[in-house]
C-alpha cells in the first residue's frame, strides 16, 4: 500500500543501539510512499553511518547545524518547515531530557525546538534499557513531553541488547510504521468502542477433527485496524486464524461459534459499534465424540447429526441497546450468487441498519475484495480494492451514519 504517499517525514536518529532498526524503518516509510529526510546526532553516527541512511532514504543526511548546503545556512528552520511530521527513532533518554528542557546545542534538538508546534507533529520512539525506562526521571520526562504536545509511541518488551529482559526497547520497524500510518488517519471514531468478529469458526467432530470454512479473517482484521486507526477502542473476537493482531487492538481468540457467541455478548454491552465479519458456522455437530473416532475396517462411515448454532449478529442486533440506537450493528453477507437481493433480505432478517455484501468464493483468503453496501435506501457498489482500503472506507461510512 502507499499509505504515506505525499507525506514528507523527517526521521531523526539519536544515539542508541536501536539505530540499526532505524535503517529498516526508513526503508518501510519509503515503501509506504513517504519521502524521508534523515537527521542524525553525533552519537547516532557512532551506531550507524550516514552512508547507510542516505542510501535508504535517497537523500543526503543532515548532521550539523553549520551545514553550509543550505543557502540561508539554517537547516533547523528549513528541515522543520518542510516536514509533515518529525519522527525521532530511536529517541534516547538523553535526547528526551534535551527536548524537555528545550536545549538546542546540535541540529536535531535545535530543529525540534524550531518546529511549528501546531503544524508539525513530533513523534517519539523511545529506546532505553529497562532500568532507564523505569526510572522516575524518564517517566516524568515523557509525561511532560506529552503535555508539551509530543506523541510518545510506546516501547516494546523483551530481550535487550545489554542482555537484560524487560520494557524499553524500541518498537519494531513494522510496528512503528503502522503507528505512523495510523497517526495520519482521520480520527472519525475517537472515543467510540468498536467490537469486531472475524475469521471462521471451527466445530469439533472429535478431538482431532472438525468442520470449518475458508474465511481467512483478513477483512475483519483490516476493519479492526482501520477502526483503531480512526481512534476507537477496538476489541476483536477472532476465530482460529494466525494473522497478527493489529496494533492497539484487544484480541480474544475463540474456536467454535458457541465460544464466539459467549465472548461477544458481554463485550456488546460495552460497545458503540458492532461489526460482524466472522463466517460463523451455521451448524455444529450435535454430539462430538470425546475420543478420536476410529475406522473399524468394515467400510462403515460415521453418521453425523447437526444442531443449529446461535446467531451472534441477530442476538446482538435485537438487544435493547441496539434497539435503543445505542449500539450500531453492521452485518456481512458472504454469498455465492444474487448478491444484491440476498444481501437486502439478510439485512432485514438480521435487523441491522447496514449490511456489507461480498461474493465469498471470490474473496476468501485474498488481500482484496469488492463490496456492496446495503441499507434501507438501497445498495451501493464499492469497487475492488485492498481490504485495508475498503476497511477504512467502511469505517468512514459507519462514522457518517452514527
Ligand atoms: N452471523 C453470526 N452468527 C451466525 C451466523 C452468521 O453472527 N451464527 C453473522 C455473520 O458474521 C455475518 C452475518 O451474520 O455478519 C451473515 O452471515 P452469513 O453466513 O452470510 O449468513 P447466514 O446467517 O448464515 O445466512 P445464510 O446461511 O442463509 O446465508
Amino acid at each position: 500500500m502507499n499509505d504515506l504517499a505525499g507525506k514528507h517525514i523527517v526521521l531523526g536518529l539519536s544515539g542508541g543501539i536501536a539505530c540499526y532498526k532505524a535503517a529498516e524503518l526508513c526503508r518501510a516509510l519509503v515503501k509506504e510512499g513517504a519521502t524521508v529526510q534523515v537527521v542524525m546526532t553525533e552519537a547516532a553516527e557512532q551506531f550507524i553511518t550516514p552512508v547507510t541512511m542516505q542510501a535508504l532514504s535517497g537523500r543526503p543526511v543532515y548532521g550539523s547545524q553549520w551545514d553550509s548546503r543550505e543557502p540561508n545556512n539554517m537547516p533547523h528552520i528549513n528541515l522543520s518547515r518542510q516536514a509533515d511530521a518529525i519522527v525521532i527513532a530511536p529517541c534516547s533518554a538523553d535526547f528526551m531530557a534535551k527536548l524537555l528542557h528545550g536545549r538546542a546545542d546540535e541540529l536535531l534538538s535545535l530543529m525540534c525546538l524550531a518546529r511549528p508546534v501546531d503544524k508539525v507533529p513530533l513523534l517519539l520512539a523511545p529506546a532505553l534499557n529497562r532500568e532507564m525506562w523505569a526510572h522516575p526521571a524518564t517517566q516524568r520526562n515523557m509525561a511532560q513531553l506529552a503535555a508539551d504536545g509530543a506523541h510518545v509511541l510506546g516501547v516494546g518488551s523483551g530481550f535487550q541488547a545489554c542482555g537484560e529482559t524487560g520494557d524499553g526497547r524500541m518498537l519494531e520497524p513494522e510496528q512503528l510504521t503502522q503507528d505512523i500510518v495510523a497517526f495520519f488517519q482521520p480520527k472519525l471514531l475517537a472515543g467510540k468502542r468498536v467490537l469486531v468478529t472475524a475469521g471462521p469458526t471451527f466445530e469439533a467432530i472429535d478431538p482431532v477433527r472438525g468442520i470449518t470454512n475458508l474465511s481467512s479473517g483478513k477483512m475483519g482484521f483490516a476493519i479492526a485496524r482501520a477502526a483503531r486507526e480512526a481512534g476507537a477502542e477496538v476489541t476483536l473476537v477472532a476465530g482460529p486464524v494466525s494473522l497478527p493482531t493489529p496494533r492497539g487492538v484487544v484480541r480474544i481468540d475463540v474456536r467454535s461459534a458457541q465460544d464466539m457467541f459467549d465472548a461477544t455478548q458481554p463485550q456488546a454491552l460495552l460497545a458503540d459499534i458492532f461489526i460482524a465479519t466472522a463466517a460463523v458456522a451455521d451448524w455444529r455437530v450435535a454430539n462430538p465424540s470425546a475420543k478420536k473416532m476410529k475406522k473399524d475396517g468394515s467400510g462403515k462411515v460415521p453418521e453425523l447429526a447437526f444442531t443449529e448454532n446461535p446467531d451472534i449478529l441477530a442476538a446482538v442486533a435485537s438487544s435493547s441497546r441496539a434497539r435503543a440506537g445505542e449500539l450500531f450493528c453492521v452485518g456481512f453477507a458472504a454469498e455465492s450468487h444474487d448478491l444484491a437481493s440476498n444481501a437486502q433480505a439478510k439485512r432485514i432478517r438480521k435487523g441491522v441498519p447496514l449490511l456489507v455484501g461480498n461474493i465469498g468464493p471470490a474473496t476468501f483468503g485474498a488481500d482484496d475484495n469488492a463490496l456492496l453496501l446495503v441499507d434501507e435506501h438501497g445498495s451501493q457498489e464499492v469497487p475492488r480494492a485492498a481490504k485495508l482500503e475498503l476497511a477504512r472506507l467502511l469505517v468512514a461510512e459507519i462514522a457518517n451514519r452514527l
